[in-house]
């Protein structure tokens, strides 16, 4: 079978027209960072730099946008980023921006620079600030997610998700060999503030016994069972993944864990290992999409969204909706955890 040839007519791919006569743009990341940021400024600048627009980055996010941290910067400059984890543009996350005046010095300082519109890589803290921006000033802004929790409406995915999935899992693999090895348990804290996303798909791809997640507080007394049942199973090692988020942590489960069983256990904090590292392909790829589609907002007079992926399509959803509506952990994969722990 051979590939369907197209139609003569179809336009080429890159043709987007600039309907809103966008001219320059601005760029910034913040927030906590996350792998594949690297790779959505680069797809920002690349994208206007081929539709002969001028992009300004801002150096550590609007901590650097209301003191005046701005410079032009071009595709050279994005060069060798891709599979660079963190952000060449540094990160922080500002108090002062918190404030009116804070966000007039900055808005400021993207008028001095004529800019169009500001894209702003982060998550919904940083899209907090992008939409006070935008409310008091009139600036456009666009959203882009980025951040390792996946707890982002609007997206099905966040840039740095997958990476830090990846990191988490590398991290359980091992835990797993020397668990096994002094027939120990194991309960390891993965990030996710306020989300289960990365420990459910974590507890999933490495075989947990038992996960605990924000979205759903239970009494933590349950496990102490489920670690008796392993034993009576033949299993002399368990590992047990705690969500940042959940009440207690994991230091409150191995707590119950050791109260209910006299097993001995052991607590391991993964912490911000998982926001570093070299992007895995599906946050490159989401990354320079989403960057790509963040650009032709701007140049369709679109603002006040985020844009994100949904079921193979850009969609763009309300800055505000990004935080007022809450995206579910998967239900499925919940129940699936459960079903093969036995
Ligand atoms: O980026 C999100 C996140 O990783 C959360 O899961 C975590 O609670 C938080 O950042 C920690 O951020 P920081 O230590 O940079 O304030």
């Amino acid at each position: 079978m051979t590939d369907p040839v197209p139609p003569a007519d179809l336009p080429h791919p890159t043709d987007h027209p600039n309907a809103a006569g966008v001219r320059r743009v601005a760029v910034l990341t913040s927030g906590g960072d996350a792998p594949g940021m690297n790779a959505a400024i680069r797809a920002v600048v690349r994208t206007a730099t081929h539709h002969g627009i001028e992009v300004v980055g801002v150096r550590r996010g609007f901590s650097g946008l209301h003191r005046g941290n701005l410079a032009l910067i071009g595709p050279r400059d994005v060069a060798n980023t891709i599979q660079r984890g963190g952000t060449v543009l540094l990160t922080a996350r500002s108090k002062t921006w918190r404030t009116p005046e804070g966000r007039a010095l900055g808005a400021g300082h993207l008028r001095a620079w004529g800019v169009d519109g500001l894209i702003v890589i982060g998550g919904d803290g940083s899209f907090h600030g992008a939409h006070a921006l935008q409310e008091e000033h009139g600036i456009p802004v666009i959203g882009v997610p980025g951040t390792i929790d996946n707890d982002l409406y609007g997206t099905d995915h966040t840039i740095g998700y997958f990476t830090a999935v990846e990191t988490a899992l590398d991290a359980v693999d091992k835990l797993r060999d020397t668990g096994a090895s002094h027939e120990r348990i194991f309960v390891i804290e993965v990030m996710g503030r306020h989300a289960g996303h990365i420990a459910l798909e974590v507890a999933v791809a490495g075989g947990a016994e038992e996960v605990f997640i924000p979205e759903d507080p239970k009494p933590v007394d349950g496990v102490v069972q489920i670690v008796k049942d392993s034993v009576a199973k033949g299993k002399a090692s368990s590992i047990i993944i705690v969500a940042e988020g959940f009440p207690g942590g994991a230091q409150g489960v191995a707590d119950a864990i050791e109260a209910g069983t006299g097993l001995e256990t052991r607590v391991s904090i993964l912490g911000h290992i998982q926001r570093g590292g070299s992007p895995v392909s599906s946050d490159r790829v989401l990354a320079s999409r989403l960057g790509e589609a963040a650009v032709y907002a701007l140049m369709d007079g679109v603002r006040g969204v985020m844009v994100g992926r949904e079921n193979g399509a850009v969609v763009h959803t309300p800055l505000h909706e990004t935080w007022e509506k809450r995206k579910d952990v998967s239900r499925d994969l919940y129940r699936c955890a459960k079903t093969l722990s036995v």
